[in-house]
Formats: structure tokens, sequence, C-alpha cells
């Protein structure tokens, strides 16, 4: 490690600011209007708008994408207007074409692809165009654009969707610093979840993430997130912020894993049992309980986004011994709110279990 320390590169990103602005469109029109035997030209303005350019939810849950429109001066008679909304997926997706979403006429509607059943407009008053998607599923990021066509003229804007997740440091079973890129890449997976990208890492030390080992990133670098600057982590000389060995080696070098994960479909939850039990045990019994036992991202999104809290240890599905808790109290570990882990026991000991059940 210290051989590459000199390299270390620090990041600072304080310009994520840049979405906050609400924006608008509008353009004027001529409106014909046929009176008696004359002709009259008004001026009407279109205005699309949206109160919330950058959204982000938690993937199972439903999301509101704010869309509305209106007219400037306000008509006295409702005008036949056609929303449609296309989303355009994350590049990381391969999502360099727009694809249709839903096209509403009225109170018709129509939607394609992936997006067939899920979406609707919402419509809570004139003039909301509003898309809800319901439910949320993983490949649902990008940017989504509202456009409203009246006549031949049509006007749009842009709504970014992100993904609201937590972020977890991970090592192998084997021991630190012994993955590389393609195994960090599996670990991720196989705890139900993705490697962090940098902005999600950046998030999650915005947030308070302070971790000293560094991890592979889905870009191919290795990095890590300090709050707290230390002899024993980089120096005390380097800001707190996240630092970055850059792009590593793929193949050859090794590193721990960030793993993000954003998904509530499940639910997780401590086997009630009269006795405790080694890891066999333990996997048996969540299936015995019509479950199975819980894997590493499931329980830190429980922790997050569903308030998990419970102070006992229990076996989870890589054989990591875990908990969660939200309120730190006297005999349950440190005083920060977190997922407490006590590494890889061996699997012969007796602990708790969490278990998870999908609810749909
Ligand atoms: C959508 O989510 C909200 C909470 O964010 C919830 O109150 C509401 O019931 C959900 N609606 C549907 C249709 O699931
Ligand atoms: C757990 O206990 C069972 C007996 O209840 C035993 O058969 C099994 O080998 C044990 N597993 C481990 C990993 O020690």
């Amino acid at each position: 490690m210290r051989s590459i320390r000199h390299l270390l590169v620090f990041l600072m990103h304080l310009s994520l600011g840049t979405f906050a602005e609400r924006f608008s469109n509008g353009y004027y029109y001529q409106d014909i209007v046929n009176g008696n035997g004359g002709m009259y030209f008004h001026r009407i303005r279109l205005l699309v708008e949206s109160s919330q350019p950058l959204v982000s939810a938690v993937q199972g849950s439903n999301v509101t994408l704010p869309c509305h429109y209106r007219y400037e001066p306000e008509l006295s008679s409702p005008r036949r207007t056609r929303v449609k909304w296309f989303w355009q997926p994350e590049p990381v997706h391969g999502g360099l074409q727009e694809r249709d979403v839903m096209v509403a006429i009225g109170t018709r509607h129509r939607s394609y692809g992936d997006f067939k059943g899920r979406v609707r407009l919402r419509r809570s008053a004139p003039g909301d165009a509003s898309l809800v998607i319901n439910p949320l599923q993983s490949d649902d990021t990008g940017r989504y654009r509202c456009e409203i066509i009246d006549g031949l003229e049509d006007e749009s804007i842009t709504v970014h969707l992100k993904f609201r997740g937590v972020v977890f440091p991970y090592y192998s079973h084997r021991g630190r610093y012994l993955m590389n890129f393609h195994e960090a890449k599996e670990a991720c997976e196989q705890q139900d979840a993705h490697l962090t990208t940098f902005e999600q890492l950046f998030a999650a030390w915005e947030e308070g993430l302070d971790w000293c080992n560094a991890g592979w990133l889905a870009d191919g670098t290795a990095q890590y997130p300090v709050s707290v600057p230390r002899e024993a982590c980089g120096g005390t000389d380097l800001a707190p912020g996240v630092r970055s060995y850059g792009p590593r080696d793929k193949d050859l070098d090794r590193f721990d894993a960030f793993c993000f994960t954003s998904s509530i479909r499940g639910e997780v939850y401590f086997l009630q049992h009269h006795s405790k039990l080694n890891f066999t045990e333990a996997g048996e019994a969540c299936q015995n309980d019509g479950g199975r036992i819980a894997k590493v991202g499931q329980l830190y999104a429980a922790w997050r986004f569903v308030g998990f809290d419970q102070c006992d240890a229990g076996w989870l599905a890589d054989g990591s011994v875990r908990y969660p808790i939200v309120t730190p109290r006297i005999n349950c570990g440190l005083s920060e709110p977190g997922v407490r882990s006590f590494g890889f026991p061996p699997k012969h000991l007796k602990n708790g279990v969490y278990c998870y059940k999908v609810r749909w």
C-alpha cells in the first residue's frame, strides 16, 4: 500500500448543486380566433416547469417526477394538449437514445416498453403532467423529459432521476485487500448490491461515511472516504474528503469494495428462535420460516430506509455476523448509528440470524 500512497489524488467536488435551481421553458405563439368574419391574434405563452429537476428515490418505492404547464395569460377554455414523457437511460447503461415512456391526451394514455402498467400521470390539478412511476425498478434512472404539445408547438423540461441508496464497505471473508476488480464487483452483487459510483461514494462521504480502507468503485478506481484525517489513514496533512488512488489494474491490484444498494423490495427481520444457532442451522431456520438468510446489502437497506434497529448479533448469508443500530445506546456498540460487524467468525459459533422475505 505504501508504494502507491504517493499516487494519492485528492478529490473534492463541491459543485453538485447545479441541478438545484428551478427552471422553466416558455414560448410565444399566435392564437387565431375566428370571430364575426374577423381574425384576432393574441399572444399566449405556454410555460412548462418542474418544481424539482433532480429527484432521488429508493428502488421498489413509487416516485413522482414533477411537471406542470400553464398558459399566460390564463385561458378561459381548456385547450387540447398532449403530454408526452421520454426517458434517456444513464450513459453507463448504454443510454444515448431517448425512449418513449408514455403519451396522454385528455384522459386517454398509453405507456410503452418496460414502463407498461407502471406509469401514470398524476393530474392532481389542471396543468399537472407529473409522471408517477410505481414501483421503481433497477434500470429506471436517467433523464426524463416532459413534453407538452399544443397544436404544432411543443415545450419540454427535463427531470433527472437518481436512486437514493446506501454505500457500504465490503471485504472478503478471506481477509482485507484481497479482491481484484472483478471479484469486488461479484462480491457486491452477491450482497444484493453493485459497485458504487464516485457520485454515490461522494454523497455517502457528505453524509459522514468514514472508512480507512481503499475499495474498488464501478469506474475501476480505488478510493476511500475520510471525515476525520488521522495518521493511520493517509496522514493529517490532507483535508477530509474522498481520497483516490486513481484507476488501478483490474486484474492485478487488490482492494476491498464499496457497494451501493437501493432496494426495499423485501423485509429483513431478526428471527425469533428459542436458541442460538450455528451458521448452518441459521440458514435452515430462515428457510423453515418461509424466507432465506439475509444478505449484507439487504440489512443495510433495511437499516437505512426502514429504520431497522436490533441490538442482536445475527448471521448473514456471506457468513458474517452483524447488527443494525439506528438509535445508539449503551451496550449496543459505538456511539454512531450504523451496521456493526463482527467480521466472519467460525461457522460453528452460535448467534442469532437475520432473515429476508420478498414482499412481491
Ligand atoms: C407512494 O409512496 C408514498 C410514500 O412515499 C405512499 O404514501 C403512497 O401510499 C404510495 N402510493 C402507492 C400507490 O403505492
Ligand atoms: C451446526 O450444528 C449442526 C447440528 O445441529 C451440525 O450438524 C452442523 O455441522 C453444525 N454446523 C457447523 C458449521 O458447525
